[in-house]
């Protein structure tokens, strides 16, 4: 493989140009030019070429390659640096497509975060179909139980409020703030990684879930709307705090399954004007938090909603925001009395209330974010087997990861692992395709099982 080391000599050459001269520049051109016909040689030769890096030692094609740290330091410096585990070039690669990967490889690694998709995106948009990239999965499954850990602190904060609440002592932000600005990086980071977890409910607690799946929504369509990541922090202590109102509203009431009566719907109504009192006395608590209390159950266009005293007033956008994610949680919640509503089902409904309950652009933005098939839908295959959707997939959006949920005899399946539809067969051609989803949401099904299990 000494010529697959002598065209990555070239790579790393270029890469380090790249970083002294401007994009063009005919020292970088002449680097790219060389590792091109050196690959397209291999290529010829082999019909691909792999470079991975696996615990520090550089792989070419299959074999480990302990010298090339010494000369390949920009190129893995890198690999590092993007967190790639492994480059496969395909037989067929053009030009153009090398000098793409030099753009990529060479930009700073905050350019390409703020990119929707990320490092993957990136590539796809300029077209590198011949250059494959893989990611660290560690990578992915630290920020999966991040993700999860966040999950279980807010529901602790969530509970340590309401107990300051329900003593009827002011409860201090600082907690919520805490993991709040947690739950904001990770969504800047991957917001995959968290939405998923919204399709946990708990039909037990539901006003702890509820508010929790509410603030990561609307963090997540927040950072869809590009607001500035101080607003992200308030808008997800608003949001977490939205019902923080009904605390004292009796249990029989929050609960209640079916329609209220008249004198238990008053009851319920004075959740916002109680969340606002509470919220607003907090000490450091941002002005928008406590607006989202008060707000979330205007409509956008100003003509219902409650505190009726409030109707007509131009409400706050965050609280524009939470009354999507608010609704969206809602409508997908399992209760006592309904039957499961999955996401597309649910953003059909929602579709209803556009213009009149809900802001439009915010809206289509929501659709955007959640994807073709949000996490939570439950999908048939052409196996024929049915699965889960637990994570969207942005830069190819048909091919999420999802969990098979029951196989091909129809037999639920037990701890399912979570799977790329991405993978590929022997024969090149996906493993696993999409060919519609499944509508009704089976009532045996605990969606949070899948989900929250530790070894994805
Ligand atoms: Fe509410
Ligand atoms: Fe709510």
């Amino acid at each position: 493989m000494e010529r697959a080391a002598e065209a990555l000599k070239y790579i790393s050459g270029g890469l380090k140009v790249r970083t002294l001269y401007p994009a063009g520049h005919p020292a970088i051109m002449q680097q790219v030019e060389k590792s091109y016909s050196l690959i397209s040689e291999l290529l010829r030769e082999h019909k691909r070429l792999m470079l991975a890096m696996v615990d520090d030692v550089f792989i070419i094609q299959d074999e480990p390659n302990y010298e090339a740290s010494e000369y390949l330091g920009d190129f893995l410096r890198m690999f590092k640096e993007k967190k790639v585990e492994r480059v496969t070039f395909h037989e067929g690669l053009e030009k153009k497509e090398m000098d793409g990967f030099y753009e990529i490889l060479a930009a700073p690694m905050n350019e390409i975060r703020t990119t929707e998709g990320g490092l993957q995106a990136a590539f796809d948009s300029r077209g590198l179909t011949h250059i494959v990239l893989e990611r660290l999965e560690k990578e992915k499954r630290d920020i999966d139980m991040l993700a999860r850990k966040i999950y279980t602190d807010a529901l602790d904060v969530l509970d340590h409020v309401i107990s300051e609440v329900r003593l009827g002592k002011l409860p201090t932000v600082d907690k919520t703030q805490e993991v709040i600005s947690e739950m904001v990086g990770v969504v800047l980071e991957d917001k995959n990684a968290i939405l998923g977890l919204t399709m946990i409910k708990g039909y037990d607690n539901y006003l702890f879930n509820h508010s929790v799946n509410v603030s990561i929504l609307a963090v997540a369509l927040g950072e869809a709307l590009d607001l500035p990541e101080s607003t992200l922090n308030d808008l997800g202590i608003g949001a977490l705090l939205h019902d923080i109102g009904k605390t004292n509203t009796p249990e029989d009431i929050v609960k209640k399954p079916g329609k209220l009566d008249e004198t238990e719907w008053e009851v319920m109504q004075q959740h916002p004007a109680l969340g606002h009192e509470i919220l607003s006395s907090m000490k450091d608590i941002h002005k928008t938090s406590a607006d989202i209390a008060y707000e979330h159950h205007l409509r956008y266009d100003k003509t219902d909603g409650y505190p009726f005293e409030a109707i007509g007033r131009d409400t706050n956008p965050c609280s524009q925001i939470v009354s999507i994610a608010d609704i969206y949680d809602a409508i997908t919640t399992l209760r006592p009395y309904k039957d499961v509503i999955g996401p597309n089902e649910a953003l059909k409904i929602m579709k209803k209330l556009v213009g009149t309950t809900l802001n439009p652009d915010y809206f289509k933005n929501f659709v955007t974010m959640l994807g073709i098939y949000p996490a939570g839908t439950l999908v048939r295959l052409d196996t024929g087997e049915v699965a889960l959707v637990c994570r969207p997939n942005y830069a190819k959006p048909l091919r999420p990861e999802v969990k098979i949920i029951f196989n091909l005899e129809g037999e639920k399946t037990a701890s399912p692992e979570l799977l790329s539809l991405e993978e590929m067969g022997d024969d090149h051609r996906p493993e696993r395709s999409i060919v519609g989803t499944v509508d009704s949401v089976f009532r045996d099904i605990d969606l949070s099982e899948y989900l929250e299990s530790a070894e994805t």
